[in-house]
């Protein structure tokens, strides 16, 4: 094992926050992932490799130690069942909720509390069959992976879970949030093992992350 430190993350948004938060701490990337088509980029700090890839992929990648550190949503780690990984930040970066939604019209009329049984579009499929069991609702549950806005638009599902940030994607397509499930933003995690063996480096990588983290 190197020791070096490889640090997966996912482009988009949460890479467009966590660059900040490297550079308060004293490493910047080689590249422009947004611009790169290369999967993996070096730092500034000869120590310090980024690998860019799937926001899903990234507890994949560190529970097998392929990566020692990552950057995923708390949406990503509830989802997947069984992980063992260490979760020792949240960097409140990624910050948005999961919510479910459901047409403009039909929530005109529409009670959650007498809800008796459900059919959902999801990504979260784990998360929303958790969620409703606890409310006592009965579920249908309809795997999709991305624009579940369109779902209740065409009469695939009544009604979706999905992530919520600024609600404009819910609004252009005639949907209003009708339940919060839970507030979402994206964590710190470690392998277990790359936590013994890379301590010294790890701890002051989480000590620098954390003195950038807004309170
Ligand atoms: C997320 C989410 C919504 C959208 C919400 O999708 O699934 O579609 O963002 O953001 P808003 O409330 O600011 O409109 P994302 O862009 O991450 O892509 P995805 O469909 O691949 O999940």
């Amino acid at each position: 094992m190197s020791t070096g430190i490889t640090i997966a993350l996912s482009k988009g948004r949460i890479l467009q926050e966590a660059i900040p938060l490297f550079a308060g701490a004293g490493i910047h990337l080689a590249e422009d992932p947004e611009e790169s088509r290369k999967l993996i980029i070096p730092s500034t700090d000869p120590t310090v490799r980024f690998l860019v890839i799937r926001a899903s992929d990234v507890p994949t990648y560190v529970t097998w130690g392929a990566a020692d550190v990552g950057i995923a949503g708390k949406d990503v780690l509830l989802e997947q069942e069984g992980l063992d990984l260490y979760e020792p930040l949240d960097l409140r970066i990624g910050i948005c909720h999961m919510a479910v939604a459901e047409p403009a019209a039909m929530a005109a009329d529409d009670a959650p509390q007498s809800w008796e049984r459900v059919r959902i579009a999801t990504k979260y499929p784990h998360i929303t069959r958790h969620y409703f069991h606890s409310r006592g609702v009965q579920t249908e549950i309809i795997k999709l992976y991305g624009s579940m806005e369109l779902a209740p638009l065409v009469g695939l599902a009544d009604r979706i879970v999905d992530l919520v940030s600024s609600g404009r994607t819910l609004k252009e397509n005639g949907l209003v949030e009708v339940e919060e499930i839970m507030p979402i933003s994206s964590r710190l995690v470690v392998n277990r093992a790359a936590m013994k063996l890379k301590r010294r480096a790890i701890e002051t990588l989480i000590r620098q992350l954390e003195a950038q983290v807004t309170p």
